[in-house]
């Protein structure tokens, strides 16, 4: 099935067809102007043009045809020549039966026998995740939602950083804590322990001090550096020390997405491209990519018409050593290969790195790496507190994603200690809502903002069970569930509807699904989602407020508004499943 403004543009356009004009100019959209009209057509003013007509009389003739159409209620010209539409009650109807019986609710299948991997997350290895991380986190993890629905074949590959420096940093770090450890012997020829043997907290605790450190001494940094290169070519010792510190990291990681309900297909990191590189860079020379620039290799990827530097990426540095941008040159070769049906390739990280990413893809496209692919990067800016300063805790520390996710939590816990929860809930249900309450919260918050926005991170705000928020949302579903439930009756299936003035507006809405849809997928915008389940969830508090439903003495429209109050739920338990949300039974 198809949305119903897909449905109006094709008999639109045909009645565009039937005056010589092109069908495509009979687009239907939904109106902006919701007093006057349900849709419009704004396609005579074009068809005129083209024609070299008067648009209101290009106007007048669609019209003519269309008014006679019993599938619109009515039909009228407006302005120079729009074209005002509404539909008649009984086609709504009709539409949204097929809207009940359809299981995806007439969302196309626009990415089937296609891959799509999705690139966020990006945490470092041995480094606290930080607010940022919630960005790329809520964003990667609902475009891959999205994608899955519409049919790709879509994974989430976290590609840890796990093969800079910082690893050197960190190996010289403990090389100096624990010099006895088998580690750091380079006659060591046993077995080393399959346990780590640091605490995470340690690990944590000892990057900050490694990098300051090689920051304030030049030798230190050298240590670092050589610790780095060692690691790079595979000495046991340091190869060992680091899966731990892989290990202990990616335990740390799954502790802290998990109660978000984020995962990942793939937990590849940089340093899993490290032995593509030779092959890699011999192609490029084979291709004549790769140029020396003062002793280094890099790959030139400027283009005429630029209105900025775009520098060559840097492929080898003069000492031989590869790049952020090698690793993510070589990434799309290893995921082009390993993945035969890929089409797509999707990044999300902060908007500062436009610029890697630009220099990353011109190179893959000189290189010939990824020609039939969608190479895309989504950035995001930066979360700041409600002074307008990026976000920190109370000792203006920086504020790591665990303590986010705790203050959040907190205040969940005490927003639901004021609301009038049932005396039956027991602790279980009660942690569980809260889990949910607080996921919501800061989901909502995240997606709701354009990526390359900044935005303040307000936990009273985001965690009101009033405006635009997540809570709110979700407490409008459960009180659709709790009022089916009271019903009991099966509103599942197809029911047929009895629009009456009152149902209408809530009616209409709930045909625009693919169209939303269609544009968050399109524009790679969860913000189009979270308008949509925002829109959802205040229309059926209006109409719940404004007409009876279960006391509804009419017994076909009592019927029918039940059955509207359960498409409204798939509705909003969808959108929220494609935010990553999810609805407790109760609250
Ligand atoms: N680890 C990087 C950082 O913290 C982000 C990685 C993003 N993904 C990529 N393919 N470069 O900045």
């Amino acid at each position: 099935m198809t949305s119903l403004t897909q449905k109006l543009s094709v008999i639109v356009g045909e009645a565009f067809e039937a005056q010589d004009l092109p069908r495509e100019l009979g687009a239907v959209r939904v109106s902006d102007r919701p007093d006057l009209c349900q849709f419009q057509c704004n396609g005579a003013m074009g068809a005129a043009k083209q024609a070299k007509k008067n648009p209101r009389e290009v106007a007048q003739g669609i019209v003519d045809v269309l008014a006679a159409d019993d599938r619109f209620g009515s039909v009228e010209i407006a302005g120079p020549g729009f074209i005002n539409l509404k539909v008649s009650d009984s086609y709504l109807q009709a539409h949204l039966s097929d809207v009940q019986d359809n299981i995806r609710m007439g969302i196309a299948m626009s990415g089937g026998g296609q891959t799509a991997v999705l690139d966020y997350g990006g945490m470092n290895v041995a480094k606290a995740m930080h607010v940022g991380h919630l960005r790329s986190l809520a964003i990667g993890d609902c475009l891959k939602r999205m994608m899955r629905f519409a049919g790709y074949e879509a994974l989430g590959d976290i590609h840890l950083g796990d093969w800079g420096l910082q690893m050197g940093q960190i190996i010289s770090e403990f090389a100096i804590r624990y010099p006895q450890w088998p580690y750091f012997d380079a006659n060591f020829e046993g077995e080393y322990s399959a346990d780590a043997p640091f605490e995470y907290s340690e690990l944590e605790e000892v990057y900050p001090l490694a990098s300051q450190a090689c920051k304030d001494d030049e030798a230190r940094l050298e240590l670092a550096r050589v610790a780095t290169a060692e690691l790079q070519n595979g000495r046991r010792g340091y190869v060992a020390l680091w899966r731990h510190f892989i290990a202990l990291s990616i335990a740390d990681i799954r502790r802290n997405i998990e109660p978000l309900g984020i995962d990942f297909e793939i937990w590849k990191g940089e340093s899993d491209v490290n032995d593509l590189i030779p092959e890699i860079s011999d192609d490029l020379k084979s291709k004549g990519v790769l140029e020396e620039s003062n002793g280094a290799q890099v790959i030139a990827v400027e283009r005429e018409g630029d209105n900025k530097d775009v520098p060559p990426l840097m492929f080898f540095k003069s000492n031989g050593a590869a790049t952020y941008g090698t690793t993510d040159l070589a990434t799309i070769y290893d995921r082009v290969k390993t993945y035969p049906a890929l089409t797509h390739l999707v990044y999300e990280t902060d908007i500062r790195q436009n610029l890697h990413f630009e220099q990353v893809f011109r190179a893959a496209e000189r290189a010939g790496y990824a020609d039939d692919i969608t190479l895309k990067h989504i950035g995001h800016g930066t979360i700041n507190g409600t002074d307008g300063k990026p976000f920190k805790t109370r000792e203006g520390k920086a504020m790591t994603f665990r303590d986010m996710v705790v203050a959040c939590r907190e205040k969940a816990d005490a927003r639901l200690a004021e609301a009038n929860l049932d005396d039956d809930i027991d602790q279980d249900e009660l942690d569980d809502i809260a889990a949910k309450v607080t996921c919501a919260a800061l989901k909502f918050a995240e997606l709701s903002n354009q990526a390359h926005m900044d935005y303040v991170f307000d936990l009273d705000r985001m965690t009101s069970f009033e405006g635009k928020t997540g809570p709110y949302v979700l407490y409008q579903a459960v009180r659709i569930q709790s009022l089916l439930k009271k019903a009991g009756v099966d509103t599942d299936g197809r029911i047929d509807l009895n629009i009456t003035d009152a149902d209408r507006s809530l009616a209409l809405l709930l045909t625009e699904l693919p169209d939303h849809f269609d544009m968050a997928l399109k524009h790679y915008s969860p913000y189009v989602l979270c308008d949509y389940a925002y829109k959802i969830a205040q229309e059926f508090s209006s109409f719940y407020g404004n007409c009876h439903i279960l006391s509804e003495e009419d017994e076909a429209i009592r019927t029918s508004r039940l059955a509207l109050c359960a498409l409204t739920h798939r509705q909003l338990v969808l959108v929220l499943e494609l935010l990553g949300i999810e609805v407790p039974a109760r609250m």
